[in-house]
This record gives structure tokens, C-alpha cells and sequence, in this order.
């Protein structure tokens, strides 16, 4: 009777403590199996009352652990229903945006808006993509072993240097009209400095079609530039040379973070160059049997990291691929 004594002093303060329960009762190793190995050892003539004892034993060990068990369930739902559930919640820590992320986004949504669709392709590219099908010729110094990153020293594959790459896949499938724009992760083997790095993400854009004018393209980097920085940057176009592009210009604003005053961005000159851009080259677009004596495209491409920097007044490139979050925490957009 002592063990009934014992038994009903348990009380199921949590799940552990019904848990413990069972293990020293009910488990494998427990009492009511242990006490019934024990019956071999019992003379033949007190077996039965051996039995009997031991059978309500095992009844009632099994019968308070179902109440234990029970009473938990209910200390559970008393909780619940104590819970107050007007209570906030717990806050919890949201990342920001990258800021070359935000600035993409806004890029791409500024020149969607022209009716501009965006392509993507892979940033492992083959020479071919990446280099010549852009009239990059076989000696051209872009194709160096210093500037381009090649697959295991392979020269037929690359990890690509622009998006022209993209727009490269783009003709080969679309036929003209065509108005795209390529953002991405682009790759050169550069020194890392302030003014450098290895990787960096461009926005290169192409529009094909029966005349389209350089008139165009001037209008269209123009109207770019007033619903990035405002209106009252102020831009350049000079000559420039692209082996893809003929007439080929460079475009530049007036430096955005010393107001003109001089500062090391814009080495003293009060200009930033912002982009590359010109008419592509009637041989660009034979490549992909395109008539350049119907159709006539222009392309520009631009560095995300430099659009950024202006925007935003950064003075180190370095600071994007940091991850340091005292940087990355200044940054906030719905975008
Ligand atoms: N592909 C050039 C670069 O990466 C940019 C560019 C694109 C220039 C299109 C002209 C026209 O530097």
C-alpha cells in the first residue's frame, strides 16, 4: 500500500516531471516490469496473490500517469487562455537593401518606363559573347590576360567583362524592334583601390530599330540622368572609342560631390564620367543577320558602383563589398 502513498504524490509540474514519471514506473527499465521479472522467483503457491498485487500495481501506476498527462494538456490550455493576445509582438531586426541594389532598381525602373525590357545572362561567359561577336578583334588589349578573368587559363571561357554579353544573347534570339536594358555582376582583374575593384555591376542598355538617331540616344541618357540626380545636373558628351559603337561618346555630369568645387572623384575636373554609349556598328549587327542598311541601334553601358557613389556620396568603392553594417545600415528604400 506504501507505493499507492508515493505514487499519488507526484504532480505533474511540467512535461519533464510526467516524463520522469513514466521512465521510473512504465518504462522498459521501470518498476512495474522490473516487479514483474520478479515473479519467477516467487513460490508457486503465492504466485496468485503475487499476481494480483502486482496487477493492481501496474493498474494504478498507468491510471495516475494518465492524469498526469491530463493535467498538463490543461495547464497548457489554461496558458492559452491566460495569454494576453493584444500584447506586441517581439520586434525583430530586418535587413536593409544594398545600396548598389537600390540604385539598380531605380535604374532599371527609370528606363522601364521608356519601354525598356530587361535581359539577364549568365556572368561565365565564352569568348564569343563576351568578345567578338562586340568586334572586340583576336589582339585586342581588353582581351588580355591582365584585364579578363579566364576559366582555368582556358581562353574559350570567361567570367564576362560587360553586359554586352547579354545583349550579345539578346540579338541572337529577338529580332528588331529590340529595347533592352542588361543589369549585372561584371569582372575584371583590376587592383583593388579606392577607385577599383575586381567585380563591379553595370546597366548596359540597346535599342534596334528602323531610325534610331543619335539624336536619340542623346535624349534618351538625358532624360536618364534628370530622374537619377535632378534637373539641375548638368551633362557632356565627348568623342570616345568603342570597337562595338560608331560614333562612339562618352558621357559625362557635373561632379555631384563637391558641387564642381574639385575633390578626388572627379580629380579636380568638376566632371564625372558616367557611362560608355554610341551607334552600334553595322558590323555588331550583321553578326546576328541584322540589315544595318534597314535598322540602325543604339547601346550605352553604365557602372552601378559610380551611379551609387554619386548618388550617394561615397568616396571608396571598397565600402560596398565590406558588409560593414554601420555602412549598410544608412541605406533604406522601398525599393
Ligand atoms: N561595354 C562597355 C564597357 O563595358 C560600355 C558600353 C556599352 C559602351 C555600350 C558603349 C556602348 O565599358
Amino acid at each position: 500500500e506504501n507505493y499507492k502513498k508515493e505514487i499519488n504524490a507526484y504532480e505533474a509540474a511540467n512535461a519533464e516531471a510526467v516524463e520522469t514519471f513514466r521512465i521510473k514506473y512504465l518504462g522498459t527499465k521501470g518498476l512495474v516490469k522490473t516487479v514483474m521479472g520478479e515473479m519467477k522467483n516467487v513460490p508457486n503457491e503465492q504466485k496468485k496473490q503475487f499476481g494480483l498485487v502486482l496487477n493492481e500495481f501496474k493498474l494504478f501506476t498507468e491510471e495516475k500517469f494518465a492524469s498526469l498527462q491530463a493535467q498538463t494538456i490543461n495547464d497548457k490550455q489554461e496558458t492559452i487562455n491566460n495569454f494576453d493576445w493584444s500584447l506586441p509582438g517581439d520586434s525583430f531586426a530586418v535587413g536593409t537593401r544594398h545600396p548598389l541594389m537600390i540604385v539598380r532598381n531605380e535604374i532599371v525602373s527609370i528606363f522601364k518606363r521608356l519601354g525598356f525590357a530587361v535581359a539577364e545572362g549568365p556572368e561565365i561567359e565564352d569568348d564569343w559573347h563576351n568578345f567578338g561577336a562586340m568586334n572586340l578583334p583576336e589582339d585586342h588589349p581588353a582581351r588580355d590576360m591582365q584585364d579578363t578573368f579566364y576559366i582555368n587559363q582556358n581562353p574559350a571561357w570567361l567570367l564576362r567583362t560587360h553586359t554586352s554579353s547579354v545583349q550579345a544573347r539578346v540579338m541572337e534570339k529577338q529580332k528588331p524592334p529590340i529595347r533592352v536594358i542588361c543589369p549585372g555582376r561584371v569582372y575584371r582583374n583590376e587592383t583593388i583601390s579606392a577607385r577599383a575593384h575586381c567585380f563591379f555591376h553595370q546597366v548596359e542598355g540597346l535599342y534596334i530599330d528602323e531610325n534610331v538617331s543619335f539624336a536619340d540616344l542623346k535624349q534618351t541618357l538625358y532624360f536618364f540622368v534628370q530622374e537619377m540626380f535632378g534637373k539641375e545636373v548638368k551633362v557632356r558628351f565627348r568623342p570616345s572609342y568603342f570597337p562595338f559603337t560608331e560614333p562612339s561618346a562618352e558621357m559625362d555630369i557635373s561632379c555631384l560631390i563637391c558641387g564642381g568645387d574639385g575633390c578626388n572623384v572627379c580629380k579636380h575636373t568638376g566632371w564625372v564620367e558616367i557611362l560608355g554609349s554610341g551607334m552600334v556598328h553595322p558590323k555588331v549587327l550583321e553578326n546576328f543577320n541584322i540589315d544595318s542598311n534597314k535598322y540602325t541601334g543604339f547601346a550605352f553601358g553604365m557602372g552601378i558602383e559610380r551611379v551609387c557613389q554619386l548618388k550617394y556620396r561615397i568616396n571608396d568603392l571598397r565600402l560596398y563589398s565590406q558588409n560593414d553594417v554601420r555602412f549598410l545600415k544608412q541605406f533604406t528604400s522601398a525599393l
